[in-house]
């Protein structure tokens, strides 16, 4: 009899790929992250939560912009690759059940947390309740909705496999409760939520065998593998994958990356 298929969180902290899977991360979207939460969001004395920290990266960016007379909140379901520092406070912390920890943040950040997540818009508005007056909520997430673009490989049957591999691998996804075009919503449920100034910008790129980003895809399968194959992939077709993530004549589009901010009205006490 198979187990029944848990809803939340596909990956696992604790899984040998974890360590590698936040660092392919961060690489590829702090540079991102940082430029949207720069000035005048995050700016020192600046109290603030980041939410699913995972590797933690953006907490400490956090931390080293909030300053000394800042700090920063950084929770996570399973937080064992979080490290405490001066003005950084690590909690175990599930965003679906637990109130926010503490009163009100100037800045609050999640990355590519509540698509995983069926409570999203619940745990959105949540998100948003925790802002302080003129405090600013930034979500990124990647959309998933549009097909990876294989650019070249060496035939097509490469090309299929990729396409294979990545539409099990969001099948998996979303058997676990995610959705695929929420990266699409936010934006309009920030509106809704009564946030103001809300923007979005959306990046892709394209990666190249042997780069960080097919790394993740690597490492994704990887994790993910026994799901795989319950789902119809052999284990043949997943080490060609493997090796095609690391061909140089391979490369394919990445996912859009939908970075969205919005802001609670009202006047902040901090400077901006
Ligand atoms: C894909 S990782 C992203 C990590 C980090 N935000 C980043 O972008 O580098 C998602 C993180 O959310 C955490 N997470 C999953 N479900 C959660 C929940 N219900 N409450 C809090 N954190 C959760 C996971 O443990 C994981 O560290």
């Amino acid at each position: 009899m198979s187990t029944p298929t848990e809803i939340g969180y596909t990956f696992d902290n604790a899984s040998p790929q974890a360590g590698d899977q936040m660092r392919t991360l961060e690489a590829f979207l702090d540079p991102i992250s940082a430029r949207r939460l720069t000035r005048p969001v995050l700016v020192p004395g600046a109290s603030c939560w980041e939410v699913g920290a995972g590797g933690g990266s953006i907490a400490r960016l956090m931390a080293r912009a909030a300053g000394p007379d800042g700090r920063v909140v950084a929770t996570d379901i399973d937080p064992q690759h979080l490290v405490p520092a001066a003005n950084l406070e690590v909690r175990r912390h599930d965003i679906r059940t637990e109130p926010a920890p503490g009163t009100t943040f100037d800045v609050i950040h999640a990355r590519l947390l509540l698509l995983h997540l069926p409570e999203r818009q619940r745990v959105l508005r949540k998100l948003t309740d925790a802002l302080a007056p003129g405090g600013w909520l930034v979500v990124e997430e990647f959309d998933c909705t549009t097909p990876l673009r294989v650019l070249t490989a060496v035939d097509d049957d490469a090309a299929k496999l990729f396409t294979q591999v990545m539409e099990t691998i969001l099948h998996v996804l979303q058997g676990h409760g995610a959705n695929l075009s929420w990266a699409q919503d936010v934006h309009a449920e920030m509106v809704r939520a009564g946030l103001t100034d809300v923007d979005s910008v959306t990046h892709s790129e394209s990666w190249t065998g042997g780069s960080r980003g097919l790394a993740l895809h690597d490492i994704n399968s990887r994790q993910l593998e026994p799901e795989l194959v319950a789902a119809g992939l052999s284990p043949a077709q997943l080490r060609a994958f493997h090796e095609l993530t690391r061909d140089p004549s391979f490369a394919a589009m990445s996912y859009q990356f939908v970075s969205t901010r919005g802001r609670r009205p009202g006047m902040r006490k901090i400077a901006d």
